[in-house]
């Protein structure tokens, strides 16, 4: 049985276009709530039955057509020996450069239940729900590492890729590398399809994003054995670029119109574009948007529906029902 995300994918003509939500597992959901009373967030992606569980939570609500397993884009740096805190996002000490090239290569078996997370999922999930793996991107994580955590601009890894080019690049092909590795283990332990996050990559100009941030993510996804999504919100000055990446989707936020960013993407399927702000309207105008959204995309195979970024944590579920309805009606 195949899914119709990965069909999708593979730009196969389909009744309508699989569904699903970026961060679809998480706060907004009171049944998550009810968990994280009980395990912080680091050890619940790192028990794989709580894991799996969470991941299955917005399946069974919602019956979604993928299922994005529950970690975060962090995860696999602490198989390669950076320690951090999540309050609620990735606190960390600041990397240099120097130390980020230093790093151990990653240690799957650290990661490992990562795997048995997956694992358990594909088990559980409908046959034609596709289970999702994931990674940060290079330039995303370098964000992180230099930053030590979340920041408005960045300005740590800005100034590295433009002072300390020859040292940013081998950081970035070290950190692609060991991201290949990961998304291996995830496809192998059972992921169908793939993402790659790269949520600070429009932070750069337009030749870094072509020079670095696309090479990185090119090498990140090289070679995997499933169809791969790579993702890049505020970076509609990069579509064309982007496609150069090579995945066979792209996710598209919602500043760019989706028929025009996929004219700029090519060939390929695009995954988006609602804002995620019409998931707190109301049923109707949810409703009125999908419709809107699907009128653009005219059944042009290819389209995944999903929001131009994450869900925000104070949506009412219901919402989520009556946009999950309108796709399906
Ligand atoms: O449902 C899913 O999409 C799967 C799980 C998932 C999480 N994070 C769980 C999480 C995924 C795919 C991510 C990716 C992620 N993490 C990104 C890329 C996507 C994006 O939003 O652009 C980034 C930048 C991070 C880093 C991160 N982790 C931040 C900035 C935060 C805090 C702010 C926030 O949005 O919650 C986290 C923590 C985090 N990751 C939570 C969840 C459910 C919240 C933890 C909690 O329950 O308090």
């Amino acid at each position: 049985m195949s899914q119709s995300l990965v069909d999708a994918l593979r730009l196969s003509p389909l009744p309508r276009p699989p569904v699903w939500i970026m961060r679809q597992a998480g706060r907004y959901l009171p049944e998550y709530r009810e968990l994280r009373e009980r395990h912080s967030f680091k050890e619940a992606v790192s028990t794989p039955e709580v894991a799996a569980e969470i991941t299955l939570q917005p399946i069974r609500r919602f019956g979604l057509d993928g299922a994005v397993i529950f970690a975060d884009i962090m995860t696999p740096l602490e198989g390669m020996g950076v320690e951090m805190t999540f309050d609620p996002g990735p606190t960390l000490r600041p990397y240099t450069l120097r130390e980020v090239l230093e790093l151990p290569d990653l240690d799957t078996d650290r990661v490992g239940f990562v795997a048995e997370t997956i694992r358990r999922v594909g088990t559980e999930v409908p046959s034609e729900t596709a289970v999702i793996g994931f990674a940060g991107a290079p330039v995303t994580l370098l964000a992180y590492l230099l930053e030590g955590g979340g920041s408005k601009d960045f300005f740590a890894m800005r100034v590295a890729l433009r002072a300390d080019t020859t040292a940013a690049a081998a950081a970035l092909e070290k950190l692609a590398r060991e991201m290949r590795v990961y998304l291996g283990m995830q496809v192998e332990a059972g992921a169908h399809v793939v993402q790659l996050f790269d949520t600070w990559a429009g932070l750069v100009d337009l030749a870094t994003f072509e020079s670095l941030a696309v090479p990185a993510a090119r090498a990140s996804l090289a070679g995997l054995d499933a169809p791969t999504i790579y993702f890049a919100p505020g970076s509609g000055h990069t579509l064309e670029l982007q496609a150069k990446v090579g995945a066979n989707g792209y996710g598209v936020d919602w500043r760019t119109p989706i028929m025009e960013a996929w004219a700029r993407l090519g060939e390929v399927a695009v995954q988006g574009n609602l804002d995620p702000a019409v998931l707190l309207t109301d049923p109707a105008t949810i409703a009125s948007e999908v419709k809107a959204l699907l009128n653009q995309v005219a059944g042009r195979p290819g389209h995944i529906m999903n929001l131009g970024h994450g869900i925000d944590r104070h949506t009412p579920p219901e919402n989520v029902t009556a946009f999950v309805e309108a796709i399906r009606a």
